[in-house]
């Protein structure tokens, strides 16, 4: 009995027959892309297409994109012309104006995020009690409106609400960096400071300590001036011209009351012609 070559070197003729696998592989497959790709391209070369920004005889007005249909509004942009997007209400002539009331429920939640955001934001100018002589004041930019002052505490809640949506004199809009339900929660907060400021003891449970802020100043030692009203320093600006060669902008005097938004409705849109 002889044992067959092939048995004794099982290794060797396996790799010889992959190689011969492999080159007749990639023979075929060659072939197969020269024969697909000169087939595909003829195809679709000269299969009727739109082209952008060129005309087509396809539709009527012979615009090859599609103008957009009147009204169409992108996924997750449907805002609705509503009192928590806008900030106002519109009275019988069409006009717009500003309300006190919030639009959802004011809860603990709402004031912590509404304090969260105004530290954040707010603060740098206005200080964290909302006196207006926040860090950036006291380093020479116009002093910020203080909220405890009588203009300030007599206006609605959503005036607070549109400030932070487009603006007021000096201080830029806080849109982009607030989504509405964060900015309703600021309006709330600052209402939450405004009732701090001004509480008085009758404000206070019976039967809670009340200690004077002058009291924890000295308990704490910290100079007494800590008590004291805060004084706007020397560096804060007032009403700037714009200067045009270093390109600032001026800056509008804060209003000594607050101006009643009188901006007629928008038109509706005007009919579409469809052909
Ligand atoms: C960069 C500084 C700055 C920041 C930050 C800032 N403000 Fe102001 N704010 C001002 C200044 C300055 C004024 C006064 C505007 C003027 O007189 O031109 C003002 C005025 C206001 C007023 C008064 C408007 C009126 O009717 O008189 C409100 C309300 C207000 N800010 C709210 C806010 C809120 C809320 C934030 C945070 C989201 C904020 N501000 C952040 C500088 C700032």
């Amino acid at each position: 009995m002889r044992a067959r070559p092939s048995a004794f070197s099982p290794h060797l003729s396996a790799t010889g027959s992959a190689r011969r696998l492999v080159l007749r592989g990639a023979a075929s497959a060659g072939l197969a892309a020269l024969v697909l790709t000169a087939g595909c391209r003829q195809d679709m070369q000269h299969q009727p297409k739109m082209f952008p920004q060129r005309g087509s005889s396809m539709f009527p007005d012979h615009r090859g994109a599609r103008p957009q249909v009147p009204g169409t509004v992108a996924r997750g942009e449907f805002h609705e012309d509503s009192y928590f997007y806008t900030g106002y209400v519109v009275d019988a002539q069409g006009h717009r104006e500003e309300s006190n009331l919030m639009p959802f429920p004011v809860t603990m939640t709402v004031l912590k995020r509404g304090q969260e955001e105004f530290n954040v934001y707010c603060s740098a100018c206005h200080s964290r009690v909302g006196n207006g002589v926040g860090m950036i004041v006291k380093r020479g930019y116009k002093p910020a409106a203080n909220f405890h002052d009588a203009v300030r505490m007599a206006e609605p809640v959503s005036h607070y609400f549109y400030v932070m949506t487009h603006g007021y004199g000096a201080m830029p809009d806080y849109r982009a960096q607030l989504p509405p339900q964060d900015r309703w929660a600021v309006a709330a907060y600052i209402r939450a400071l405004q009732l701090s400021q001004a509480a008085t003891v009758k404000d206070v449970p019976p039967g809670t300590r009340i200690q004077h802020l002058k009291e924890i100043a000295a308990e704490e030692h910290l100079p007494a001036s800590f008590a004291e009203p805060w004084a706007l320093p020397a560096t804060a600006v007032n009403a700037m011209p714009p200067v045009g060669s270093e390109g600032t902008p001026g800056m509008a005097p804060a209003h000594a009351a607050p101006p009643k938004i009188t901006i007629p409705l928008k038109k509706p849109l005007p009919a579409t012609t469809q052909k």
